[in-house]
C-alpha cells in the first residue's frame, strides 16, 4: 500500500513519520520511509539544488522540472519495486506537493502540471493520503522558531495560503483518498489519529483483496 503525508510547511509531518514506522513495524507491516525530494542517491543531489537558498534566481519552471525528476527516480528506484514486494510505502509529500505548491502557489497552469507528473509517475498514485492540517501562517513561524528555513519557506505568506486552499481544492475533489489529521494537536494525539487512519485503510484493503 502506498501512502502519502502532505501539509504546509512546519506541519510537523516529518517527526511524525520514524514513530509510525515502528509502530507499523510492531504490527508486522514491512515499512519503507522515504522522502520528497530526495529519498534516493540522485534525489537527494536534486533536492540540495531546489532548497539551496542561494539558488533565488530558480524559475518556477526549473523548480518543477527538479521536483519531477527527483520523483521519476524515487519511484522507479523505490516506491514501485517495494509496492511489487507487498510492502508499505510511507512518503513523506509526493505529486500532491506539486500540485499545491507549484500549481496553486506559483500559479501554473494545472492541466501541464499534471501531465508532466504524469510523465514523473507512470501515474501511480497514492492508495491513502494524510493532510496534516496547519494553517499557513503557523506553519511558518514553527518553522522560523526552529531554523528550519529553506527557499521555499522564504516565498511569501500569500504564496503559502494559496498552497493551503490548493490542499483543500484537492480533498474536496477526491475526499476517498486523503484523511485530515488536525496538525495543532500535540504531537501523540497526531500520531494516534495517523495510525487510526492508516491501520483502517490496511484493513479495507486486506478485506478487498
Ligand atoms: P522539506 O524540508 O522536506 O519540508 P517539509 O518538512 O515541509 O516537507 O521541504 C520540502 C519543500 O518542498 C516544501 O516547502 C514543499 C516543497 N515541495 C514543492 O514545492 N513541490 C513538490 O513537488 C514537493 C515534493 C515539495
Amino acid at each position: 500500500m502506498f501512502i502519502t503525508l502532505e501539509g504546509p510547511d512546519g506541519s510537523g509531518k516529518t517527526s511524525q513519520i520514524d514513530p509510525l514506522v515502528k509502530y507499523l513495524e510492531q504490527q508486522d507491516f514491512h515499512v519503507v520511509p522515504t522522502r520528497e525530494p530526495g529519498g534516493t542517491d540522485i534525489g537527494d543531489q536534486v533536492r540540495k539544488v531546489i532548497m539551496d537558498l542561494r539558488n533565488k534566481a530558480m524559475h518556477p519552471s526549473t523548480e518543477i522540472l527538479l521536483f519531477q525528476s527527483s520523483r521519476a527516480q524515487l519511484v522507479n528506484e523505490v516506491i514501485r519495486p517495494s509496492l511489487v514486494e507487498g510492502k508499505v510505502v510511507l512518503c513523506d509529500r509526493y505529486a500532491d506537493s506539486t500540485i499545491a505548491y507549484q500549481g496553486y502557489g506559483h500559479q501554473v497552469n494545472l492541466k501541464e502540471l499534471q501531465a508532466i507528473i504524469q510523465f514523473a509517475t507512470g501515474g501511480l498514485k497514492p492508495d491513502l493520503t494524510i493532510f496534516l492540517d496547519i494553517t499557513a501562517e503557523v506553519g511558518l513561524q514553527r518553522n522560523q522558531k526552529s531554523g528550519k528555513w529553506n527557499r521555499l519557506d522564504d516565498y511569501d505568506l500569500a504564496f503559502h495560503e494559496r498552497v493551503y486552499k490548493g490542499y483543500q481544492t484537492m480533498m474536496a475533489e477526491d475526499p476517498e483518498r486523503w484523511v485530515v489529521v488536525d496538525g495543532t494537536q500535540p504531537p501523540e494525539k497526531v500520531q494516534e489519529d495517523m495510525r487510526r487512519a492508516i491501520l483502517e485503510r490496511l484493513a479495507q484493503k486486506v478485506k478487498s483483496a
